[in-house]
């Protein structure tokens, strides 16, 4: 047993509108939250859905402030395969975001566990994420927290398991081109958001999303410490499903 809440949406564009849906609450209850961010191919809809309502004056980003969980190492910041890149072109550059509220960890610095240890610090100062976003990768990883990463991780350098890389490949232009490493927040770094949401969508996601469901809590499946918050939604879709569904 455990003490999520499960969603089941009907399509993606339904589970990015209900995602979605979370953070227009949080903004319009707080206009100064502190969001957690993710990138990837899951969330695309839902940064869609809040441009939308933000172009239809529902809501302001003036006041807020992002935390992204993680960003590849060695990938210049105009490189189509960053994060920073991704998060520009889904949101950043179409909504009224300040820059200097937007935070994305540097994987461009020589001294990375430096930078690691400023961009924990830089949360910890802005009080902590009010609502964190989540996508969940095949092998259960969050964030780029792969298997066996410590519950008590902070924010860390890893190696990307060659899953991961796979996943990631079509982002970039040859597969020798796919970053080994990355900086991402740890997984205690996560839980300590007040409020977390997951979204999971399609096949590939079938065997972590019956694990995650399955409430059983190890350091193989880092998802699974989200069963140690008492306040996730997981809103999914089209997991028995091979087709993809866009209503
Ligand atoms: C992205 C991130 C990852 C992804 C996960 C799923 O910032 O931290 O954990 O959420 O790899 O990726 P997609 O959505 O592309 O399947």
């Amino acid at each position: 047993m455990n003490s999520f809440k499960w969603i089941e949406a009907k399509s993606y564009n339904d589970m990015s509108r209900l995602g979605a849906e979370l953070f227009i609450q949080q903004l319009q209850e707080k206009p100064a939250s502190v969001l957690g961010l993710a990138t990837g191919g899951t969330p695309e809809g839902l940064y869609e859905e809040l441009v939308r309502n933000y172009n239809d004056g529902k809501i302001t980003f003036e006041q807020a402030v992002t935390f992204n969980l993680d960003e590849y190492v060695g990938v210049p910041v105009t490189n189509k395969g960053s994060y920073h890149y991704y998060m520009d072109e889904q949101l950043f550059q179409h909504v009224n975001m300040q820059s200097n509220n937007i935070n994305i960890p540097n994987g461009n610095v020589t001294d990375l566990n430096a930078s690691a240890e400023a961009y924990e610090a830089l949360i910890q100062e802005a009080g902590g994420i009010d609502l964190q976003l989540l996508g969940i990768g095949v092998n259960g990883h969050i964030g780029f927290n792969e298997p066996s990463t410590s519950f008590t991780s902070t924010t860390h350098i890893v190696e990307l398991t060659s899953s991961t890389r796979e996943a990631n490949q079509i982002y970039f232009e040859q597969p020798k081109d796919v970053p080994t490493h990355a900086i991402t927040m740890g997984i205690q770094t996560i839980v300590q958001a007040k409020k977390i949401v997951v979204l999971i969508s399609g096949a590939s996601k079938q065997e972590a999303y019956d694990r995650l469901r399955s409430g059983d809590i190890s350091e193989d499946f880092p998802a699974s410490a989200l069963h140690m918050h008492s306040d996730v939604t997981v809103i999914f879709t089209d997991i028995r499903n091979t087709q993809f569904s866009q209503e």
